[in-house]
């Protein structure tokens, strides 16, 4: 894991876009991996700007809602939409976001995991953290090695998320389909981003503490290429800070990042 931080907002997105844009520009049909939350808003104003050609890419979002029609405002497909998909040169058809009015949502969580396979697999995931350490909706005590499937939301995950919903958690949906663990494990590349001193406190034991399932971002320290970028808010907690620049000045992939 490297953590690379930023001095704000803006620029810890600045440099998750041009990571994003030079694994897109190396390999044209990119497998993306991709996120929601308000975090990413900035990620993808940045990557709709670049100009980029993502006529190649498939794309595969880490979660929906169960029980919101993909054209729901609240829905992470509309989100994509509005965001991103609609921004750039992407094939709607090769983008994904999990059904989560399918009838059957085990089937629907099994072909979503055959059609990542079918693509081939992620080659970069994007990835945010909740509160409660969160990735996709891995709740507190998802298994690491679980797959995709339904998940039922923790009152601080619908809290957090209230403010999309007219700042009413009642109206935060109770359940969502999301990635497993273990599926956000098996992309070839990771890349979490955190804003915020909200996210101070889970960052550091999601990086510094012991990997345990009550913090499903702690498994990332299980993932061989995995790179966590934060503002400084973000990183505030943090114990090994000079040690992680001095990484990211002196270790020469980041070379070309660190203007
Ligand atoms: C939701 C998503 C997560 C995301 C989190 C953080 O819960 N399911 O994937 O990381 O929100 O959102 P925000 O960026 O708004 O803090």
């Amino acid at each position: 894991m490297e953590v690379i931080i930023r001095s704000d907002a803006d620029a810890a997105a600045a440099l998750a876009a041009r990571l994003i844009a030079a694994r897109v520009r190396e390999k044209p049909g990119l497998v993306l991996g991709l996120a929601t939350g308000r975090t990413m808003e900035r990620v993808y104003d940045r990557l709709a700007a670049m100009k980029l050609d993502f006529s190649a890419c498939r794309s595969f979002n880490l979660d929906e809602y169960i029980g919101l029609p993909a054209n729901d405002e609240h829905s992470y497909r509309r989100y994509m939409d509005a965001h991103l998909f609609s921004r750039v040169n992407i094939h709607r058809a090769n983008t994904h976001v999990p059904d989560g009015m399918a009838a059957d949502l085990g089937a629907e969580a099994a072909r979503y995991e055959w059609l990542i396979r079918e693509a081939g697999g992620i080659d970069l995931q994007l990835l945010g953290i909740g509160e409660a350490g969160h990735i996709g909706f891995n709740e507190p005590l998802s298994a690491l090695m679980s797959r995709t499937r339904e998940k039922a939301l923790t009152p601080a995950t619908r809290q957090q998320n209230a403010a999309m919903f007219g700042g009413d958690a009642g109206r935060v949906p109770a359940r969502a389909l999301t990635m497993g663990v273990g599926t956000i494990l098996d992309g070839r590349e990771l890349l979490l981003l955190a804003t915020g001193a909200a996210k101070a406190a889970v960052l550091a034991k999601a990086v510094e503490g012991p990997i345990t399932a009550m913090i499903s971002a702690s498994a990332l320290q299980l993932h061989p290429r995995c790179k966590v970028i934060l503002d400084e808010a973000a990183a505030s907690a943090l114990t090994q800070r000079d040690y992680y620049d001095w990484v990211f000045q002196n270790e020469p992939e980041w070379e070309s990042y660190r203007t």
